[in-house]
């Protein structure tokens, strides 16, 4: 293993620098070479790729978004255009390329696998949906950043004794409505894993107000419908204001936590030796506070499961 390259791909996750940051200190640290791609699998195939140093990774590891850039590159799925992408990494005689993204990044690093390209991935997405791994890099600073807000939107929704709907990013998985909605004292949490009705949740907020609430925070994740939409609903149907909050791109950015940073950085190093171990079509996580690498095949085909448990218990709480 002479010389890797690294990309990021897909939604920007905090921590991905960080991550980028421990691949090219611990290669070159094993005196490996390693070469920065810009625009993920965009800047491949058109190949934007540049020699990086140790202090091209200087300064990096507090700053959120990513240095390499990232994008989204539709042309990926054809194989033609894969079949170009292994031919510019030879022709800059990489060995090996790490990716990190998010499943569709997997996808795309499991296809160049295939071709024989050797690939290790490192899950980047604030919206913690691989299931093979306990968490993602990203995850627990976006989940920082939607409590700040919902400890602000606490504060005016109390004053005016309202209904406040607060919709948080995650795609088609809850778990961010679901660690902000029990750490910010939700009084309803709705995500696309269980569903919720509409009648259900206005009788819980009109059965809130009887027991002496003055506030009602629901938590709703993007994957199950629109916040507006619903604020209107419950509005009209018991009669409290409401106001809907749309997060937003607000959970994509800012300074990375100290757990996606040390996640991030052992998880960077860990991508590094697994190369030097000579495996391949490899992905990096977390299982049960252990960093593990597992293949991407398989990684990719476990069902994601939600955190039952942590549901039951968020909604005796907020009883
Ligand atoms: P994420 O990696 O965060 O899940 P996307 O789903 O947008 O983000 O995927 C990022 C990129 O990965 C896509 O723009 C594309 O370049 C590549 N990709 C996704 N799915 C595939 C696929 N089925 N085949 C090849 N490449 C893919
Ligand atoms: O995958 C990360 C994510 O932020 C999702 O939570 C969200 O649905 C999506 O990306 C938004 O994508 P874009 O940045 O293209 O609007």
């Amino acid at each position: 293993m002479k010389k890797i390259a690294i990309l990021t791909s897909g939604g920007d996750a905090p921590g991905m620098n960080a991550a980028i940051r421990a691949v090219v200190r611990t290669a070159l640290y094993h005196g490996i070479e390693v070469m920065g791609v810009q625009r993920g699998y965009s800047g491949l195939i058109n190949g934007e790729l540049f020699t990086m140093d140790r202090s091209s990774v200087s300064d990096i590891i507090h700053r959120g978004g990513t240095i390499l850039r990232t994008a989204r590159c539709k042309e990926f799925k054809k194989e033609e255009v894969r079949i170009k992408a292994t031919k510019i990494l030879k022709a800059y005689g990489v060995d090996a390329l790490v990716v990190i993204g998010g499943d569709g990044s997997f996808t795309g690093a499991k296809l160049l696998s295939k071709l024989g390209v050797k690939t290790v991935g490192l899950p980047g997405t604030i919206d913690n949906d691989l299931s093979y791994t306990d968490f993602t890099i990203g995850f627990d600073t976006a989940l920082n950043t939607v409590i700040d807000a919902i400890d602000k939107i606490r504060d005016t929704s109390t004053s005016h004794e309202r209904v406040s709907i607060v919709e948080v990013m995650g795609r088609d998985c809850g778990d961010i409505a679901l660690y902000t909605g029990i750490a910010g004292g939700a009084e309803y949490i709705i995500t696309p894993e269980k569903g919720f009705s509409k009648e259900e949740l206005c009788k819980v907020i009109l059965e809130g107000k009887q027991k002496g609430k003055i506030h009602n925070l629901v938590l709703l994740a993007e994957g199950v419908g629109g916040a507006q939409e619903l604020a209107k609903y419950v509005e009209e149907v018991t009669g409290i204001e409401t106001r809907a909050t749309v997060l937003g791109h607000i959970q994509r950015g800012g300074s990375p936590t100290v757990t996606d940073r040390v996640l991030a950085s052992k998880m960077g190093a860990k991508a590094v030796e697994v190369l030097l171990e000579g495996k391949t079509s490899r992905v990096i996580g977390i299982k049960n506070n252990e960093i593990i690498d597992q293949d991407i095949d398989e990684a990719l085909a476990i069902d994601r499961t939600f955190d039952e448990k942590l549901y039951k218990i968020a909604n005796e709480i907020s009883s």
